[in-house]
């Protein structure tokens, strides 16, 4: 057969991303646990409990990262075990974060960190966290203490993930950890208020470290009508991607909120961030059914799914989000890709063709840096617990014993190699030579 490859440049960074409470295990000191405990909040009942025991023994699964091939790892740090209480800081656990960086430096494995990825200490639940208007405070006293003492082993810095999911899921959807305002004026004020953390956050990690890159993993999405939608559902579907990607962009970028979140400008904030962190995962097809919530979801008949009719794959649309973080004019990391799927009847086809959207923006000359792979193994699957497997590595989190999924392999020679090619595609995912995803653009293998 003849063989056709697509090669990425030398120094692209071929990453995988975890975050905290998904694997540390025994985060106890913070709201998920609490909320965890709660009943009917976690699908089944499910608890994080000893995750994927990364406090104790992150090192086994690192060595299984470094075997992969990857160069490159997003971890994040747990507030509530670096700060358990307000203004005593826990020299073990920053000890303890110091060891996984430089277990991951030793295995060739560049650290990008990310100081907030949706846990809370209780203590700040207490005080309100990010309905209390001092929070960028607490949040700029923490990261102090974190890049004082590991940012000598940092790369790169994520002050916060997907702030907007964050704010819909917990204030408007009610999905998360109840906040203390809830509904629209709650999540206007923790928007506002999680700017101001970022803007903290950047500015005293560039007082330490001004080489050091730091930007925010804010998850874009396609947003658009049905086929057969209305001019209304179209112009919805446009005002809902205004909102949800460029809200927070256009705020970090300008320094000002937009509507609907206000017009105030912020401190510090115009152009404070090094990169672009994207996480993509779906497209959404959506009504305009105001009485029926913010927007009702479906998809086509022919859209291929992840378990537990997690989201449409529509591969193209990284392509196509990676175009809407361009007029922001900065490096793109893609912080995180991937899908549930247990038996990884689709992943292997997934990750060609998300991998060959990037090889395309590349080839177009945008400044694509790097791809972290959600996940490198099975982890805590906040709200849906256990139920959604995210891994490259599949983990029994009763016996906690791991097993490469085919994808791990197929990431492995993505990675030694550098690039895709059509033997790849031969082997993992045959189907892919002949049928694409529903909407992708037509394939170059
Ligand atoms: C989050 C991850 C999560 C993933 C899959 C992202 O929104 O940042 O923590 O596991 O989606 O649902």
């Amino acid at each position: 057969m003849v063989k056709a490859k697509m090669t990425f440049p030398p120094d692209f960074l071929w990453g995988t991303a975890t975050s905290a409470h998904q694997v540390e295990g025994n985060n106890d000191n913070n709201d998920w646990w609490q909320f965890e405990q709660g009943d009917g909040n976690i699908v089944n009942g499910h608890k994080s409990g000893l995750a994927c025991d990364w406090w104790r023994n992150a090192e086994q699964d690192l060595d299984a990262a470094a075997e992969m091939g990857t160069n490159a790892l997003r971890i994040s740090l747990e507030w509530s075990r670096i700060e358990p209480r307000p203004g005593q800081y826990d020299q073990a656990a920053l000890g303890r974060y110091r060891e996984i960086l430089l277990a991951m430096i030793k295995r060739g494995i560049e650290p990008m960190v990310c100081l907030h990825h949706f846990t809370n200490p209780l203590w700040l639940v207490e005080q309100g966290d990010f309905n209390n208007d001092n929070v960028a405070d607490l949040f700029q006293r923490y990261t102090a203490t974190a890049v004082d003492a590991l940012g000598d082993l940092v790369l790169k810095w994520l002050t916060l993930n997907e702030p907007m999911v964050y704010v819909f899921s917990r204030y408007l959807d009610g999905v998360y950890p109840k906040p203390s305002v809830e509904g629209f004026s709650g999540a206007r004020q923790a928007f506002e208020n999680l700017l101001r953390c970022h803007a903290a956050a950047y500015y005293t990690i560039k007082d330490k470290y001004p080489q050091a890159p730091a930007g925010v993993a804010k998850q874009f999405r396609v947003f658009e009508a049905p086929r057969d939608g209305s001019a209304l559902d179209r112009w919805w579907a446009g005002r809902l991607s205004n909102i949800f990607n460029h809200a927070w962009m256009k705020a970090m970028q300008s320094g000002r909120l937009a509507p609907p979140f206000g017009r105030s400008a912020i401190k510090n904030l115009a152009g404070a961030f090094d990169f672009c962190g994207i996480n993509y995962y779906t497209r959404s097809s959506v009504r305009f059914r105001p009485r029926q919530g913010l927007f009702v979801e479906e998809w086509a008949e022919d859209a291929v799914v992840g378990d537990a009719n997690y989201g449409e794959v529509y591969p193209y649309g990284l392509y196509r989000v990676i175009r809407m973080a361009l007029p922001y004019q900065k490096p793109i990391y893609i912080t995180e890709n991937g899908l549930p799927d247990s038996e990884d009847r689709l992943r292997p086809a997934f990750i060609l063709d998300h991998l060959r959207q990037i090889w395309h923006a590349i080839s177009f000359c945008y400044p694509v840096m790097g791809y972290y792979h959600w996940s490198l193994i099975d982890n805590f699957e906040w709200e849906r617990g256990w139920t959604q497997r995210f891994g490259l590595i599949a983990m029994d989190e009763e016996t906690q014993e791991r097993s490469w999924r085919p994808s791990a392999f197929l990431y492995q020679e993505i990675c030694r190699s550098y690039g895709i090619s059509s033997d790849m595609a031969a082997r993992y995912a045959p189907q892919m030579l002949y049928v694409m995803f529903p909407g992708s653009a037509p394939a170059v293998l």
